[in-house]
């Protein structure tokens, strides 16, 4: 029993002694020649193939954001400040696991157009066995490429290769092992997985598979039997309007359609997340901006915005806009700008709109987009839990003089990957940071 309690009390010192990444995925213990391209997938799994190369996994590497973001910020980073320097191949691991497994780290660039450029290919997921961790994250997946591909049925027939029935790859728990992140300081800068475990969804077993891989009938592959509910590997998300339209419900109300002029007209906004089965935004919390703007809009077009009214909670600061905020010190820390202050935390939104946001913290406190360099991100979450729903209050005081007859009230969601300050700041392609529409509600008064 005492030697026992010994070895339980070694290997918690163990975990202290080792970071994270080190109980993940082996790097350099594979060869490029042993995963197969996807093109050669897609000889057989034509629609499969289509739709995995328009998803964001198949430009996981190569796509404009993840490529600043990797050589312009963290690999310098991780060549600087020794308790970050584990990114240079942490990054790759999730990003390019091909060069990952291989060990070239770091990757060539994109343009270089190497191997690493497959990003979350085919043979990646289809190779996966299991997870080094009960619950995944930080790339801990375990890998075996080869003839065998993993998968969810039991009863394929292939000559081209062999397959095996796979609860994991079935599971939740294989996207969670690179959807969870926790950064070189602890902090959990990733956890879609466990935001969807604690949810209903987890609870009743409803998976990522379901949301993000529409199952309808058809083959999967050329000359394949016909089944009821072949996986379509879409894995759409916030790239695409289509996904993130309408994932939030807008309800607005008033107590009359009537207002006087001179008098204090109170508007309430209900939202509703019954679409995302973890929190909205999830993933790249670091970085998403997710934000209601309210305004009037009278019959010769006129507009004026009304701030939220605030509740009062502790850090609510950082969930209402504010032109004169700066933040993002440490990137331009890390590309040794000279005299840089920081941007807009914001960037181009109108003050007083509401953000709907978790801020991260870095080491030195200050505001930050760089999830590696985050050492504190618990004490403010104000997004929307899955089926959660949040009221906010806008009060509109209308002009003695107001000289309409009705002023059209809307309140719009509104989603950006980025913040536009950043997006300017690292020159990313304008998709990256335009402002995309989630929702939108009006109401018309009749002003008397
Ligand atoms: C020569 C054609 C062909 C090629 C090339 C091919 N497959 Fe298949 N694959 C099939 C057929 C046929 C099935 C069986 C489909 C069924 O039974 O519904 C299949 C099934 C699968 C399954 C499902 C296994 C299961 O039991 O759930 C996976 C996963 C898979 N293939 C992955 C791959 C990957 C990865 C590649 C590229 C390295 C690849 N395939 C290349 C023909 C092919
Ligand atoms: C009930 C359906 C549902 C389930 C279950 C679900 N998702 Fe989603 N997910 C969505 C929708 C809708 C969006 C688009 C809204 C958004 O971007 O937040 C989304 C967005 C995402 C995003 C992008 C988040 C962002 O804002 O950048 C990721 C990553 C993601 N899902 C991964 C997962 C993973 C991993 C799981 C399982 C642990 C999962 N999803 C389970 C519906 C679902
Ligand atoms: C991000 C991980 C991931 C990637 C990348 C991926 N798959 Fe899959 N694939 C899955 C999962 C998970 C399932 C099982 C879905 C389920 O359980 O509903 C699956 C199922 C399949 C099936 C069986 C479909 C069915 O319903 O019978 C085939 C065939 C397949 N994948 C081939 C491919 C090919 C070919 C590629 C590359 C073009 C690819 N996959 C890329 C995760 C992935
Ligand atoms: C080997 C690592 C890996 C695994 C396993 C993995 N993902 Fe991903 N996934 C990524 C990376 C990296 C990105 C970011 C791509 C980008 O934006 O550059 C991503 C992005 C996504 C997105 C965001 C797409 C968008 O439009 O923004 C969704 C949704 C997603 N994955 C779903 C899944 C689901 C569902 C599973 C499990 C079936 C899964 N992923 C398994 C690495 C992985
Ligand atoms: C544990 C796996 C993992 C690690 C490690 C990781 N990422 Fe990611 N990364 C992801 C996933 C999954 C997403 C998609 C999340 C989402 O869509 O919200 C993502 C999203 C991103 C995005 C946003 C892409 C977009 O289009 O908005 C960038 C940029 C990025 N990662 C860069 C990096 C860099 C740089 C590092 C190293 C410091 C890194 N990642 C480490 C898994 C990982």
């Amino acid at each position: 029993m005492k030697r026992l309690g010994l070895f339980f009390g070694w290997l918690i010192a163990m975990s202290f002694v080792f970071p994270p990444f080190l109980w993940a995925a082996e790097m350099g213990k594979w060869t490029y020649d042993d995963f197969k391209k996807p093109a050669q997938c897609g000889m057989c799994h034509k629609e499969i193939y289509q739709e995995w190369q328009q998803s964001l996994m198949a430009q996981s590497f190569i796509h404009p954001w993840d490529d600043v973001e990797y050589f312009k910020l963290a690999l310098p980073h991780a060549l600087k400040l020794e308790k970050v320097a584990d990114v240079k191949g942490g990054c790759i691991a999730c990003h390019g696991p091909l060069a990952f497994l291989t060990g070239d780290i770091p990757p060539k660039p994109p343009a270089a157009a190497t191997r690493v450029n497959e990003g979350v290919s085919c043979e990646i997921c289809h190779s996966i066995t299991g997870s080094t961790e009960k619950e995944p994250f930080n790339f801990s997946f375990e890998i075996n490429p080869g003839r065998v591909k993993y998968g969810s049925r039991h009863d394929s027939e292939v000559k081209f290769h062999d397959t095996q029935y796979s609860d994991f790859i079935r599971s939740s728990k294989l996207c969670a092992t690179c959807h969870d992140e926790q950064s070189p300081y602890g902090a959990w800068v990733k956890e879609t997985y466990r935001e969807w475990r604690a949810s209903p969804y987890g609870e009743k077993g409803v998976r990522c598979q379901d949301c993000h891989m529409y199952h309808a009938p058809g083959k999967s592959a050329r000359a394949s039997k016909h089944r009821d509910d072949i996986a379509h590997h879409v894995f759409h998300g916030p790239h695409f309007k289509n996904k993130l339209s309408g994932c939030v419900d807008i309800a607005l109300y008033v107590k009359e359609p009537e207002v006087t002029c001179g008098s204090e007209v109170t508007i309430r906004a209900a939202l509703f997340n019954g679409k995302v089965g973890h929190y909205v935004p999830s993933g790249s919390s670091e970085e998403r901006m997710l934000w209601l703007e309210v305004k009037g809009t009278d019959q010769k077009g006129r507009t004026f915005h009304l701030p939220v009214e605030k509740k009062g909670f502790s850090g609510e600061e950082y969930t209402v806009a504010d032109s004169k905020a700066i933040a993002y010190q440490a990137m331009g820390e890390i590309m040794e700008v000279k005299e840089y202050k920081g941007v807009s935390r914001d960037g181009n939104l109108p003050d007083g709109a509401r953000i709907f946001r978790r801020p991260f913290f870095d080491p030195k406190g200050r505001m930050t987009i760089c999830q590696w360099y985050t050492a504190k991100n618990t004490d403010i979450d104000y997004r929307f839990g899955p089926l959660e729903t949040k009221l906010e209050t806008y009060t509109w005081s209308v002009p003695k003089d107001f000289s309409a007859e009705t002023v059209t009230i809307t309140a719009t969601l509104y989603y950006s990957l980025v913040p536009s300050s950043v997006g300017e700041f690292m020159a990313l392609p304008a998709y990256a940071y335009e402002p995309r529409v989630v929702n939108t509600a009006s109401m018309v008064l009749d002003v008397k």
